[in-house]
């Protein structure tokens, strides 16, 4: 859930994690989500004409913040251009013409809601860190 707790019972299971209403995640184009494992698992939730979509933040070439790239159509085909070395991936199927493939998520509405099938607890604010002692 959005909440930043991490429910230790749901880790490393692929389930649908519930990300907040669309109204409030519609109004950015790109948006980091955290994930419960860590930097190299966090996601890019990006809307744009309409639909949501979810990628890997971290760039498949080399680690890349992909939330901070940009999004063109050519074709009909959505992309998003990593900002580190312009690299392309289809935001829908995560593939690039590099040859490269970023991982993405499937999304669901339900009850004007973002839902993420993601293998940990997802938030929109970092999890806390372990104590260290
Ligand atoms: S790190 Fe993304 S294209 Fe190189």
């Amino acid at each position: 859930m959005a909440s930043g707790s991490v429910d230790e019972n749901t880790h490393n299971t692929v389930l649908w994690r519930l990300l907040g209403p669309v109204t409030e995640l519609s109004k950015k184009q790109c948006r980091l989500v955290y994930s419960a494992l860590g930097f190299n698992s966090d996601v890019c939730l990006i809307f744009i004409k309409g639909e949501f979509f979810a990628m890997d933040a971290r760039c498949a070439h080399a680690g890349g913040p992909i939330c901070q790239g940009d999004i063109e159509e050519a074709d009909g085909i959505l992309q998003v251009f990593c900002p580190w070395h312009d690299y392309d991936f289809n935001i829908r199927t995560g593939k690039s013409q590099t040859g490269l493939q970023q991982e993405v998520y499937e999304v669901k509405i339900e009850e004007e809601r973002v839902y993420v099938k993601h293998a940990s607890p997802l938030s929109l604010l970092p999890f806390p860190q372990n104590p260290k002692s």
